[in-house]
């Protein structure tokens, strides 16, 4: 293992430096992280660089145009990953590459970097399932103890994950249909609002009343702790074609309903995941739920899940947006906690399309939805 040349390192960073690539759905992205001398997780570099514009006008990510672009990209993202860290590649004590799950041909083209990267240089290379990037984000942020709480809301996937330590995760509810930044996007759609429909239901929600339509609350009082929000996007299609031709106070009050609908179902499931946690664990000093995804930065959900956490005592970890979405700072720091542990893969080491982080959880949809996003 390569120690770090100080001269070459920003920050003072101790122990391995890892390198992460991340290219499952459509950002090519790059990270250098590390830690300081007093443990604490430390990202010298993070480079994300998004193919939205190249798939905009197919509305959807195209896999053999992501799979293509990644491979333009990823010397020059890992290149600019490696600048902004201040450290040469020799500087690199191993490489963490995502190898599912996604979209095989962009995981073949950043596992296949890695590998490139790692074997020459005669260092390790870490095969990485990207939903544990986001399951350990806030261990990169805020050091986050094991065990705690995980809800991960992205366009790909809404989950919630006891993660209890490294590699022991159990998903204790997934969604039954759409995801739900899915439904927040097709619901910007059939009210014909720009994409991406997260942000844009958001704006519109702002100047609507919740209260004017009366939407259904899916799955609400169950005891399993699953979700379901095609219903909901439903019943916002057969109010809109009930009061077509729409004004935009009637697109703003749909939003405004959907997005009450959507925050009051995360946290109907959230508050009996919190109580099935604290059951488990009840002697946690310091117990805590944390959330990933693109969808938790919606200021309505933020608030149900702060009410929520402070009712129940259990404190919200919410990292910093840009590291919530895709990115290769969690990849590499998966990477680092499983150096430390000892571990390492073969550089024969496939890749992985379709890879539960829990794998004695059922599957109750499709992998590979809307482009595979996780
Ligand atoms: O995690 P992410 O950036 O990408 C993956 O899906 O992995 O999440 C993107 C999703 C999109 O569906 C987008 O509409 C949604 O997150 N989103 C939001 C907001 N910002 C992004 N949904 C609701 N409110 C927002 N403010
Ligand atoms: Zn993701």
């Amino acid at each position: 293992m390569t120690t770090p040349d100080p001269s070459l390192s920003g920050p003072l960073v101790l122990g391995p430096l890892v390198l992460g690539i991340e290219t499952s759905c459509d950002e090519t992205a790059a990270a250098v992280v590390g830690r300081d001398a007093s443990g604490r997780a430390q990202i010298l570099s993070n480079v994300v660089l998004s193919q939205i514009g190249e798939h905009a006008a197919f509305g959807g990510v195209v896999p053999e145009i992501a799979a293509r672009a990644h491979a333009e990209a990823i010397g020059g993202i890992v290149s600019a990953a490696l600048v902004e860290a201040g450290v040469a590649l020799e500087a690199i004590g191993a490489v963490a590459a995502t190898v599912g799950p996604g979209l095989v041909g962009g995981l073949i083209v950043g596992a296949t970097a890695a590998k490139a990267i790692a074997l020459p240089l005669g260092i390790p290379f870490l095969g990485i399932n990207h939903l544990e990037g986001h399951a350990l984000t806030p261990r990169l942020t805020d050091a986050l103890a094991y065990p705690y709480l995980l809800l991960l809301v992205s366009g790909g996937h809404t989950q919630i994950l006891l993660v209890e330590g490294l590699g022991r995760y159990e998903r204790w509810g997934t969604t039954i249909d759409d995801a739900l930044g899915e439904a927040f996007d097709k619901t910007a759609k059939l009210l014909e609002l720009p994409h991406p429909g997260g942000p844009s239901v958001e704006r519109m929600a702002t100047s609507g009343d919740a209260a004017r339509f009366s939407l259904p609350r899916p799955l609400r009082g169950e005891k399993r702790l699953d979700f379901s929000f095609s219903g909901l996007k439903t019943a916002v299609r057969q109010a809109a074609e009930a009061h077509a031709p729409l004004a935009d106070g009637d697109v703003a009050d749909l939003c405004a309903a959907f997005q009450r609908a959507a925050s009051e179902s995360v946290a109907d499931r959230l508050a009996l995941a919190l109580a099935r946690f604290r059951d488990r664990f009840p002697d946690l000093a310091d117990p805590a739920l944390a959330v990933a995804g693109g969808v938790a930065a919606n200021g309505e959900i933020r608030r149900a899940l702060t009410d929520l956490s402070a009712r129940t005592g259990v404190r919200l970890v919410s990292p910093p947006h840009a590291l919530c979405t895709d990115n290769a700072a969690m990849i590499a720091y998966v990477g680092l906690e499983r150096l430390e542990a000892g571990e390492r893969d073969a550089v024969t080491l496939p890749v992985r399309p379709r890879w539960p982080l829990d794998e004695t959880a059922a599957p109750l949809i499709g992998f590979g939805k809307r482009g595979a996003k996780a």
